[in-house]
Parts: structure tokens; C-alpha cells; sequence
């Protein structure tokens, strides 16, 4: 029986692990954490599907269509189509697994308006979708486990691929309760890592989701793509610890952005773009709120009680304990932050990335969302990633030739025991810290040539000393061996954002204001002998 790597249990790997088993393969899903702790839970205003339950006349062609143009017309097309043909069954298979979505007044799934898109194709439940549908997957993988199909192991941290010859033969883990590496082989690895926000700091998502296994990936032969345009989500709040996500769903069901000019409400979306102003593309919502004179304002109050308890209670929540506003009274003061990664490691439609034998899906891979997402299509790419890259690997005959790592196993084992030994001068921790403070100066809503060069150079500098820094143990040896892989990943950002010389969806350029046909292409980066390689290629 073929057996299979999945490295990452978020709804991706869950959503890979269940259909490998579906299809009658043996699978090992290996997570630090529990998936109840993954990103994924945190993903609220819902999932998008073409099912034209509300008279409204959607089709599958108008999400393709609408897919295609919130990505500024560079994601694959043929992958797209897939995504969205798909997602109606995906809805009716995650209701069978026992997903409650919201109801809407005749007891069907509700769906909602959401950025971007012309139709409400987003169904959700309440505004914790993620967790929702995390508890329905999580429980069809048990099924799997009790079958014997599926072993879930925590406590396990990516280390590196076991690569010989362009081809991947299993990973290196770090245990985190033995301090231990441990090699597993498999016949196919798929990496589900989720997105690159521990390297940005606060974010709305989870720390725990860093880029390291892109970046150690790349450093081992993978090629990447498009790392250039990062999310900002419109409407966060602020907190000591993160950026907490005020969803798109709150603007679906009505809620309207302002900014005070004296005591005059300027409702500036709707000037500008009309009465869908307030559901723009996230891109274009966020710029227009960095560019706003005055702090901005989210009021869903006149929405009444009622719909907020029923639609978005979790926004009350969430402002009551975090910010002290009552949103059936008060408005929301808010700020775009870094959201979601477009850009990962470069995969076909199939989910392969160049090297044999290893796929990546879910937020970690690129392919579906072009220069920007849209709201709703994130759950659903992380779905549909997850099985079509199971329905891959179902189709392919393994590759029998075996491979000796001892000599490799040894050597990083041997790195790993100096890390453990090392006296602590420099805290990893608090260089991730200064290259977040980095990134985001050089590397904000809106960029220019001179700060992205300035931040490639102080990237260079902390690669150029990682190896003579003492790292400080007594947090986690993770903090420490993952650092060279994460900066190695922000400067192949700051790479991809240099070289795009032109604005398009979430990559502003202050210095090429206008997009240029080009750039109509993905950005490819290759790592070769230390030395950082792009080209543009155009997606089918
Ligand atoms: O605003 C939101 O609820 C976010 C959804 C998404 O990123 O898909």
C-alpha cells in the first residue's frame, strides 16, 4: 500500500489525508499541534460556492470569471476552473460530514455577499467557519484512524525533506518531546504548512504558521511563486498579541466603512464605487483605507440586535472583550493588516511542486489566487488543494528505488546537538522579531525600489552572520534551526517584490504606479548555489 506524508493537519492536510484514505492509501499526518489549534480555525466569514440558491442568477462561469479578475488575470485558469466547479459538491460533501452552516429563513444554508464578488455564494456559519468545518473533518479522519488508514502524530515539526536527486523520499521531524529527529519515508510528501505570518509578526493568523518549510524547502530545490503579493485584510483591530479579524461578512450583511471629517460621516467606499463600494476587492478596500485622512470606521450597529446575534455574534464578542466597544452602539475603529498569502510553493494544477514526489496544498502552495484572493475562496482552495493533490498521487505508481540519508541524518543530527549545547548570547526569537519590524517597514501595503533593496541588504547581513549567532535554547531549539529558512524565505520576498515592476492587486508600487501587460505572469524564484533566481511565467 502507497504511503503518505501529509505534514501540516489545518483543513488542507485534513481535507488531503481523508481523501488518500478515500482512495485506499496509508497515510501518516504528522502537526506540531493539534488541527483544533491550526490557522484554520480561525478563518471566519465563510466558503464560496456557485449553488444560485438566492434567485440571483449565479453560475460556476461568473465565479471562474470573478476568481480570474480579483486575481488581476494571473492565476491558472484551468486550475480555477477546477476550484470552482468543484465547490458546490465540496458544500454538499461538507454538510454530509456534519458542518453546521447558518441557516437562512426556509432552513437551507444561508449565503452571503462578500468582497469582490457580484452574487452572495458564500456560505458560513456564524463567523466561525473554520472551526465549523475543522470539527466536521477532524472527525472523518477518527473514522479513517480507527481503520487503520490514517495515524495522526503531534508534537512534530518539519525539519527538512529527505531529497536525492530532485526527487523526495520522506522528511526529517523534530520531535518536540524527545528533542529528537526522526526520519520519516513515504512514497509522496505533501506539505500543508499554511501561510508565512509568523515571519510578518502581527497578523490575524497564527504565529505558528512561519513560511520556515517553504523557506527550507527552497533552500533545498523548490521553486516558489508570486511571494510578492500579500493579503491585507481591511478591517482588523488591534491587540497586544495579534490582529483580530473583524470578517468581510460584518461589510456582507450591510456594515459600512467611514471617516470623520469634523462631525461629517464620509462613507468614502460608496463615493467612490457605488453602493458596492464597501465589498470591493480587499486590495483595493485597503488601500483606500491606508489612503484615508482620518482613523476609519466599521458600523454594523444599525444592522439591530438581531442580525448581529445571528449573523456575527462572534464580532460582538470579539470587540466587547478585546476593544471595550459594544458594536450594537459603537463603531469599530480599523486597520488593514497582513492577512493571507497568495504566494508559496510553486505547484501545477495537480499540486506537484517541481521536485518529484512532493506536493504542497493549502495556503503554502500558489496557484488559484493570482495577485489577490478573494473573501470565501481561501476554505475552499484549501479543500479542494487538499483532495485533487490525494487524487494525484492515487493516479501515480511509485517510485521503488530506495535511498540512504544516514550520512545526512547523522550530520543534522549532529547541527541539532549544537543548538542544544550552545550558550545563549542572541535569542532567535528576538531576530525574528527585528526581521518582522523589517519586513514590514520595507515591505508594507505599498513598496518602492529603495526600501526593497534596503530590506534585501539587511536580509543578507543576518544570513551572512546566522550561522556564528548563539541561539537561545531555553525557548525551543524550533525557534532556533527554523531562522535560516525564514530569512532565507523574507529575502526571496523582498526578491519577488523588487523585481515586479509594476502595481498590481495586493503589490503596490509607489515607483511603477500603473500595471503593465508585461507583468501579466507569475513571479518564479529558484534558489541555485546561494544565488536567488526569477523569472515571469505565464499559468495556463
Ligand atoms: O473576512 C473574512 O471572514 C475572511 C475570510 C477569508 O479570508 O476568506
Amino acid at each position: 500500500m502507497k504511503k503518505i506524508l501529509i505534514i501540516g493537519s489545518g483543513i488542507s492536510g485534513l481535507a488531503c489525508a481523508i481523501r488518500c484514505a478515500g482512495l485506499g492509501l496509508h497515510v501518516i499526518l504528522v502537526s506540531p499541534y493539534p488541527s483544533e489549534r491550526a490557522q484554520s480555525v480561525m478563518a471566519a466569514g465563510g466558503i464560496n460556492a456557485a449553488l444560485n440558491t438566492k434567485g440571483e442568477n449565479d453560475s460556476v462561469e461568473l465565479h471562474i470569471e470573478e476568481t480570474m479578475k480579483g486575481g488581476c488575470d494571473i492565476a491558472s485558469r484551468t486550475a480555477v476552473e477546477g476550484l470552482c466547479r468543484r465547490a458546490p459538491q465540496i458544500i454538499h460533501w461538507l454538510e454530509e460530514l456534519g458542518t453546521v452552516f447558518t441557516r437562512d429563513s426556509n432552513q437551507q444554508t444561508d449565503f452571503r455577499a462578500f468582497g469582490g464578488q457580484s452574487r452572495k455564494r458564500t456560505a458560513y456559519a456564524g463567523a466561525s467557519t473554520g472551526k465549523q468545518i475543522v470539527t466536521a473533518l477532524v472527525h472523518e479522519t477518527r473514522r479513517y484512524e480507527c481503520m487503520g488508514l490514517i495515524e495522526r502524530r503531534m508534537g512534530l515539526h518539519f525539519y527538512s525533506a529527505l531529497i536525492k536527486d530532485d526527487t523526495c523520499c520522506g522528511a526529517l521531524l523534530y520531535d518536540s518531546k524527545s528533542h529528537r529527529l526522526e526520519a520519516v519515508y513515504a512514497d509522496d510528501v505533501v506539505i500543508a504548512t499554511g501561510g508565512q505570518n509568523g515571519l510578518f509578526g502581527k497578523t490575524t493568523g497564527s504565529a505558528l504558521c512561519d513560511g520556515y518549510a517553504a523557506g527550507k524547502l527552497f533552500m533545498q530545490g523548490a521553486k516558489l511563486k508570486n511571494l510578492e503579493f500579500i493579503q491585507y485584510h481591511p478591517t482588523t483591530v488591534e491587540t497586544s498579541q495579534k490582529r483580530m479579524l473583524i470578517t468581510e461578512g460584518a461589510r456582507g450583511e450591510g456594515g459600512r466603512l467611514y471617516y470623520l471629517d469634523g462631525e461629517r460621516r464620509v462613507y468614502f467606499m460608496e463615493e467612490k464605487y457605488g453602493e458596492r463600494g464597501n465589498l470591493m476587492p480587499r486590495d483595493i478596500v485597503s488601500k483606500c483605507i491606508y489612503d484615508a485622512p482620518s482613523q476609519v470606521y466599521l458600523d454594523i450597529s444599525f444592522l439591530g440586535k438581531e442580525t448581529i446575534r445571528r449573523k456575527l455574534s462572534e464580532v460582538d464578542t470579539l470587540c466587547r472583550n478585546y476593544a471595550g466597544i459594544d458594536v450594537t452602539k459603537e463603531s469599530i475603529p480599523v486597520y488593514p493588516s497582513v492577512h493571507f498569502f497568495m504566494g508559496g510553493l510553486s505547484v501545477d494544477i495537480c499540486h506537484r511542486t517541481n521536485l518529484k514526489q512532493l506536493y504542497a496544498v493549502g495556503e503554502c502552495a500558489s496557484i488559484y489566487h493570482g495577485a489577490n484572493r478573494l473573501g470565501g475562496n481561501s476554505l475552499l482552495s484549501a479543500i479542494y488543494s487538499g483532495m485533487t493533490a490525494a487524487e494525484s498521487i492515487s493516479g501515480e505508481t511509485p517510485d521503488a528505488s530506495g535511498c540512504d540519508f544516514s550520512a545526512y541524518i547523522s550530520e543534522q543530527e549532529n547541527i541539532m546537538k549544537k543548538i542544544f549545547s550552545s550558550v545563549s548570547r542572541f535569542s532567535a526569537v528576538y531576530v525574528k522579531q527585528d526581521i518582522a519590524k523589517i519586513i514590514n517597514s520595507d515591505l508594507g501595503i505599498t513598496r518602492t525600489g529603495e526600501k526593497l533593496r534596503s530590506g534585501i541588504e539587511s536580509m543578507d547581513y543576518y544570513l551572512s552572520v546566522v550561522d556564528k549567532l548563539k541561539f537561545d535554547c531555553d525557548i525551543s531549539p524550533y525557534q532556533s534551526y527554523s531562522l535560516e529558512g525564514m530569512i532565507t524565505l523574507a529575502r526571496a520576498v523582498l526578491t519577488c517584490a523588487e523585481v515586479r515592476k509594476e502595481t498590481r492587486g495586493a503589490h503596490i508600487r509607489e515607483d511603477y504606479p500603473e500595471r503593465s501587460d508585461n507583468f501579466c505572469c507569475s513571479t518564479v524564484i529558484s534558489f541555485n548555489s546561494g544565488k536567488y533566481e526569477t523569472e515571469f511565467v505565464k499559468e495556463k
